[in-house]
């Protein structure tokens, strides 16, 4: 794949609070703003990083195609042109945890704790590739509507939406920030990315799992099988919750980081 410039495009990061450094990597196709819910309880103790990823919410896009490894790279040029402090803790949702695997993969000294949120450490199979592709031309010729009608449905628990049915609004609003091309190149970046099953029992440093009982994308049995491989992570299951807990639960995600993280800021304190 040939690889793109950037040029000078901008990202844009929201930088909120005091304290140890997390970065919040957003799901797919979301941007930032699907961290709302934990600006107010973490920045309290922690300085947020809140960036949103290329193509997304007020970010320029990146001329495709590009890997997800590529999309890191951006990220990393950004936070050392701020001078922001390292090593941090890197918090991904989803999409947002493959792109932790490569982050620990190629910058491991950055980064001090994990926190993996409904994500996976295998690459796609065969199928849900090919499905990607497919959805990558049908975005491109058809444009996004139908898709992103599709997907929020499957994002969301049955629970969340009766409690707060105003997220699926919520949730298009976001979406349809993103270009068509955007969404094709992530979904084909996506489909090519690495498996990383094979460096979890590397893992060496904290890290917590936090899956949903009623994630119907990442399921909570794959999540807790990955927890299992790598040496001593700490599970968190949040049983009314789908694919998007930070939305859909903030309460019990929020308590959750929050233990997790005063629980493990000796690593940071030295
Ligand atoms: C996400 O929430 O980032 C997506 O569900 C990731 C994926 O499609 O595998």
């Amino acid at each position: 794949m040939s690889t793109q410039p950037y040029g000078d495009a901008e990202i844009h990061l929201n930088v909120v609070g005091a304290g140890h450094p997390v970065l919040l990597l957003h799901g797919f196709p979301l941007s930032g703003q699907m961290w709302q819910e934990q600006i107010g309880p973490l920045s309290e103790r922690y300085q947020l990083l809140i960036p949103d990823l290329p193509g997304f919410g007020q970010s320029a896009s990146m001329p495709g195609p590009f890997t997800l490894k590529m999309i890191v790279d951006r990220l990393v040029e950004v936070l050392e042109h701020r001078q922001l402090p390292r090593p941090l803790t890197l918090c991904g949702l989803s999409m947002g945890g493959y792109l932790a695997w490569e982050w620990m993969t190629t910058h491991r000294d950055w980064v001090a704790r994990l926190i993996l949120c409904h994500t996976r450490a295998a690459a796609d199979d065969e199928a849900t590739a090919r499905a990607r592709r497919l959805a990558a031309r049908s975005v491109t010729e058809q444009g996004t509507a139908d898709y992103l009608s599709t997907l929020t449905e499957k994002l969301l628990a049955p629970d969340s939406l009766r409690r707060t049915p105003q997220l699926v609004n919520r949730l298009l609003d976001w979406m349809r920030e993103a270009s068509p091309s955007t969404i094709a190149h992530y979904l084909v970046a996506m489909a090519e990315r690495e498996d990383h099953r094979k460096g979890l029992a590397q893992i060496d440093v904290p890290t917590l799992v936090v899956a949903g009982g009623q994630d119907g994308i990442t399921s909570a049995a794959e999540m807790k099988a990955m927890t299992e491989q790598i040496p001593h992570a700490q599970w968190e299951l949040i049983t009314d919750s789908g694919h998007l807990s930070p939305l859909e639960s903030p309460d019990s995600f929020n308590r959750a980081v929050l233990q997790f993280l005063q629980a493990t800021d000796s690593v940071l304190d030295q």
